[in-house]
């Protein structure tokens, strides 16, 4: 079927646009109360995950308030592991957790790699669900967490602040971790490419702690595993190209070395200015983000004024999907969304009128 708004998937491949595309990383979260009352419905987090009809239904509820470019599978990254058999769990108000973490070699080396088909069947139904409902309307985005991030939460149990169980497993028992990475790369295959053979139209790696890394250990133990991941991806599915993301949260030092692993685009977190990204690697690759989530909690009008900034800063041509530099947060109102997502449709069109006219 012949997308109906395709500017996310052509701004990832640098091609022609009127406008720039705007998503919302956890568009599909707790700041809108439909969200709050379907996963009231499902029961918890996790089986709203598990309920690919749901799934769809909290996809689908942040593109009926405004008008995004892209909708994004409703999943989480801990679905990996939770399929490994490590028991994922969300506490009410705590982040996640597993009841199984990993403690040693032993453990890693009994970890088996999951069949997307089988133990994350649900994740490629709500794929397939969602694709069905969107009906050609916007892309929809398939996507995992990186080996590194996955195994942050495996080894320590759940969120950290210091790293430090991981960290020591790192320093001390490294070919234990490099088991482990490598197991995590093979199953991230196997599940994007899954999701695409499903009706993902391009696929994000989240990469959410790679920045917690020396340069040195980011190349070894993150990047290295997602250059393996990259280079294992379905690139095309009908007739189309199926662009790769690559988001390391604080990873704006290493942007040369991401860029060059062949991805499409790289997200961008707000410690970084966009125009300074674009003249270090835009040539290469396009640019996610990267909009502070906190200048929402703001007042409308510095919310115009940053959407301007920013798009001012990557400047004239594509390359360019707008987005925020982390996840929305629940304080967020669902009314200075709207205005951002104006701001976005309204001001950036005067960045594209030179590629229009070359059209
Ligand atoms: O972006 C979207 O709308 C798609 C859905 C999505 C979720 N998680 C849903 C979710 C995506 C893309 C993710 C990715 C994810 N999950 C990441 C990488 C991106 C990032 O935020 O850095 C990470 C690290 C996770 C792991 C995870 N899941 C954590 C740490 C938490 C708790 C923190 C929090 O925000 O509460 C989750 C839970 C989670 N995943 C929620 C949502 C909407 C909130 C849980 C709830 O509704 O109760």
């Amino acid at each position: 079927m012949q997308l109906k708004n395709d500017r996310y998937l052509r701004a990832l491949l640098k091609q022609p646009v009127d406008r720039t595309p705007v998503w919302m990383m956890r568009q599909a979260g707790r700041y809108l109360p439909e969200y709050r009352a379907t996963r009231a419905q499902a029961g918890d987090f996790m089986s709203l995950c598990k309920n690919p009809e749901l799934a769809c239904e909290v996809t689908l509820q942040p593109l009926r308030r405004y008008a995004l470019d892209a909708a994004i599978l409703f999943s989480d990254i801990l679905t990996i592991p939770d399929a490994m058999g490590l028991g994922l769990y969300f506490g009410e108000g705590e982040g996640p957790k597993f009841q199984r973490p990993l403690r040693d070699f032993i453990d890693i080396a009994n970890l088996p790699i999951p069949d997307p088909e089988q133990e994350l069947r649900y994740v490629m139904d709500a794929v397939r669900t969602i694709r069905r409902e969107l009906a050609g309307s916007v892309p929809l985005i398939g996507f995992s967490g990186s080996p590194w991030t996955l195994a942050t939460y495996m080894v320590e149990g759940g969120s950290s602040k210091t790293f430090g169980t991981i960290k020591k497993m790192m320093f001390s028992e490294p070919e234990a971790l490099h088991l482990l990475l490598d197991k995590l790369a093979k199953s991230v295959t196997l599940y994007l490419n899954a999701q695409i053979a499903a009706g993902a139209q391009s696929v994000m790696i989240f990469d959410t702690w790679g920045g917690v890394l020396t340069p040195r250990d980011y190349q070894e133990f993150s990047l290295g595993y997602m250059q393996q991941i990259v280079n294992g991806l379905t690139r095309e599915a009908d007739g189309r190209k199926v662009p790769v993301t690559l988001f390391t949260k604080n990873g704006g030092l290493w942007l040369e070395s991401i860029a060059n692993t062949g991805c499409d685009a790289l997200g961008l977190d707000w410690t970084i200015n966009i125009s300074d990204a674009k003249a270090r690697v835009g040539h290469k690759v396009a640019l996610q983000g990267n909009m502070d989530p906190a200048i929402l909690l703001g007042s409308p009008e510095r919310i115009r004024q940053e959407v301007q900034m920013i798009l001012d800063g990557f400047g004239q041509g594509s390359g360019h999907v707008f987005n925020l530099g982390h996840g929305i947060t629940p304080d967020v109102d669902p009314e200075r969304v709207s205005v951002f997502i104006d701001a976005v449709h309204s001001f950036s069109r005067t960045y594209h009128m030179s590629s229009d006219i070359r059209e």
